[in-house]
């Protein structure tokens, strides 16, 4: 089972958000993925299954969070910044669910088949009481918010997603 303790020790840009509850909500939320998802090892999960060798998921969240962070301290508009944190932490979340671990492989799950991480994650994120605004961000962040009207901060966590995504998918 994965702790508490392994997902502070892990995602050290917690420390970035200045609410301390959002702060707590956002590990909750990642242990709640976890134990449901049946994961023992944050370290097993891979970023993505669309290509090979894309790294593990925790890798690729502590990126974008710290892309993101970047971003959102260069930008002059006002913006919730523990938003910002908060939903880059939490923008994959989903794929806890969307993919399994199965016959030393790791896989896309018979929910993942029907439901997509955007939607497993901002599912997760309501289920824990997180702002609507990060749940926004989560379920926006992909290519099924193209059509919805996103906050700055959810227009920061997609385009930050997809610098990683496209980079990672060249080598
Ligand atoms: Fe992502």
């Amino acid at each position: 089972m994965i702790e508490k303790r392994d997902i502070e020790n892990y995602f050290t840009e917690l420390t970035l958000i200045k609410e301390k509850n959002l702060r707590n909500k956002v590990v909750e939320v990642w242990k709640n993925a976890a134990d449901r998802g049946g994961w023992t090892n944050l370290q097993e999960i891979p970023f993505t299954l669309l290509f090979e060798n894309s790294g593990l998921l925790v890798d690729h969240t502590k990126r974008i969070t710290k892309l993101a962070w970047k971003v959102a301290n260069t930008r002059e508009e006002p913006l919730n910044k523990d938003y910002v944190v908060a939903g880059a932490l939490l923008h994959d979340v989903g794929k806890l669910l969307e993919y399994e671990p199965k016959e030393g492989k790791i896989v896309k799950s018979g929910f993942g088949e029907k439901t997509r991480h955007p939607a497993a994650g901002s599912q997760l994120a309501e289920e824990c009481n997180l702002p609507r605004e990060i749940v926004h961000i989560i379920a926006a962040h992909s290519h099924e918010g193209d059509t919805m009207n996103r906050t700055a901060e959810a227009i920061i966590i997609h385009h930050c997603d997809f610098i990683d995504f496209e980079i990672k998918k060249r080598k």
